[in-house]
């Protein structure tokens, strides 16, 4: 199911100018988008009606200027270092962190592909 994912991602994903990241463990999938406003509110209206997934949330939206991906339709890791648990994701530990925090292990993860 993931390889299909990311295959579309990466089939559509640059003629629309997105990169990001898809960071993918067996009770979520934690994901980050850039690029162009409208294209990013397309794109994640289309990924909310995907029914590979349930609960889809939210967590960040905010303008930067610079990408944390830039080289990379959709990278994917699926050994990530979260810092929360499947037991304080369920518990609401994603809606509970700061900006900083969410940000976080795609800022690891950013630094641990250069060139990304
Ligand atoms: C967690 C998740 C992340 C996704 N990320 C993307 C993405 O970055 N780009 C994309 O085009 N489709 C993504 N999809 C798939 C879309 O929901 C949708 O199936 C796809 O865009 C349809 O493209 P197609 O018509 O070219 O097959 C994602 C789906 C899921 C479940």
């Amino acid at each position: 199911m993931l390889a299909r994912i990311l295959s579309a991602a990466r089939r559509n994903n640059p003629q629309l100018g997105i990169t990001g990241a898809l960071v993918c463990r067996q009770d979520l999938y934690l994901q980050l988008i850039e690029g162009p406003a409208d294209a990013i509110d397309a794109l994640y209206a289309r990924i909310c009606e995907d029914d590979r997934h349930a609960n889809v949330e939210l967590l960040l939206s905010e303008v930067a200027t610079e990408r944390l991906f830039p080289n990379w339709a959709m990278l994917d890791d699926e050994a990530p270092s979260l810092f929360w648990s499947a037991a304080d994701v369920a518990a609401g530990a994603l809606e509970a962190a700061s900006p900083e925090e969410l940000l976080a292990p795609f800022i690891r993860l950013s630094a641990a592909n250069p060139g990304g």
